[in-house]
């Protein structure tokens, strides 16, 4: 047996880069949308390891998946090719627009081959002065240097030398601004359907299809990263299938994986064509062990039942929020899709969903922020209802503590 040295969150500080603030407590155990720390305390999570655990911690069919393809064949690199990478594969282009995948590990680098793959398509088809990628303001699409770039927000992105040129950001869901700047010379439209680190706004649908319409006009590709949105987060499999918009790439990484690192990239034959040998590549894309678990996670949430759960379970967390909200009134608004929701602190309590979250941990109940003044709910897509209503009652206690200061 290997001994291990007792750790504990103080050696957070000790030995790790301090660019995380991670809470008080270390969790040790998961199951279902349960988890226990070091201390054997419990909690409830509704953050979902920030969307990612979709199907809970430790589920049996995931746990299967991993440990069936750990006595197998964990990597290759792809030098050659493996079977769970081509059956998801198989699986991601059965189920949507797309003809042809991508695989990265984390959502970054599935935007940022979406970047590279929009640029050369551009430079193949039209020549280099069409190399404008317009994005949005409050937009998240990874910390790379050029996903950063693309994403807009300064605190992000700034200070770290001269940034990737020909990035231009308007405010999201503002049609006039978006007729001002494109072009023929646009290459791509980079957008999330609904902003989650910026707060979880949705994309209105007039705007939508009018950037679909825009980037037609000028030959641009629309990017959507579904990173956050994707693998049955909206209730849907991926959210674009809920509008009336088809992208020409999309990117979805966090659930993919239920908890394994993977990502994609997904395309048509068309733009694929201009990723020809050796322009893009990643020695861990496609991973046995990831795509194994990548297509277990399919198996479970491509499911009718399951997605239409996502919204009944949605619906739960709106009415015990705005009851919540009616005894302790913080909010101005619960807002989101499915289960990527968002609760809108009011004036009166801007800048204090950081305080929220802390006073959740207190109760026993794990969620997120998203900015400053929202408090992020993205808990599994399969967590029992029992689990929603005895989570929110954690919370009603620590809006309480919030609320009383
Ligand atoms: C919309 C969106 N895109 C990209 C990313 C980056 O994903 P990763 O952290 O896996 O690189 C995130 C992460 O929060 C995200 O929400």
């Amino acid at each position: 047996m290997t001994q291990h040295n007792p750790v504990s969150r103080e050696t957070f500080d000790q030995v790790m880069v301090p660019n995380y603030a991670p809470a008080k407590v270390v969790p040790v155990k998961g199951e279902g949308s349960r988890v226990w720390d070091q201390e054997g305390r419990e909690f409830i999570d509704f953050a979902g390891g920030i969307a990612v655990n979709c199907l809970g911690h430790c589920h049996p069919a995931l746990v299967k998946a991993l440990t069936e393809q750990g006595q197998k064949l964990w990597h290759l690199s792809n030098v050659m090719t493996n079977e769970p990478a081509l059956r998801l594969g198989q699986k991601l282009v059965d189920a949507t627009f797309a003809d042809k995948v991508y695989f990265a590990n984390s959502g970054a680098e599935a935007n940022e081959a979406a970047l590279k793959l929009a640029r050369r398509y551009a430079l193949d088809h039209y020549g280099e002065q069409k190399d404008q990628i317009i994005a949005f303001k409050q937009g998240f699409h990874g910390r790379t240097f050029f996903t950063v770039t693309v994403g807009g927000q300064a605190a992000y992105s700034d200070g770290f030398g001269p940034k990737p040129g020909a990035v231009d950001h308007i405010a999201y869901n503002d049609v006039a601004a978006l007729e001002a700047l494109i072009s023929d010379n646009t290459c791509a439209v980079m957008m999330e359907p609904i902003q989650g680190e910026g707060g979880i706004i949705k994309a209105d649908p007039a705007f939508l299809n009018k950037v679909r319409e825009l980037c037609d006009k000028h030959n641009a590709l629309l990017i959507f990263d579904e990173v956050q949105t994707g693998m049955g987060r909206t209730g849907e499999l991926y959210a674009y299938m809920g509008t009336d918009v088809t992208p020409d790439i999309l990117t979805t990484a966090k659930a993919l994986g239920g908890g394994f690192p993977i990502a994609a990239m997904l395309t048509t034959d068309a733009i694929a064509k201009s990723l020809k040998i050796g322009t893009h590549g990643s020695t861990y894309g496609g991973n046995p062990l990831a795509c194994a678990v990548g297509e277990a996670v399919m198996d479970v949430v491509n499911d009718r039942q399951v997605l239409d759960g996502v919204k009944h379970k949605h619906q739960l967390f709106v009415d015990g929020l705005n009851a919540i909200n009616a005894k302790y009134p913080i909010f101005e608004t619960v807002r989101g899709e499915g289960l990527l929701l968002g609760a809108v602190l009011n004036s009166d309590y801007q800048g204090k969903a950081r305080d929220v979250m802390v006073a959740a941990v207190e109760q026993g109940l794990m969620c997120l922020v998203a900015g400053a003044s929202v408090v992020r709910f993205t808990p599994s897509l399969v967590i029992p209802d029992s689990d929603i209503v005895e989570g929110l009652a954690r919370f009603e206690k620590a809006v309480a503590s919030v609320a009383q200061g």
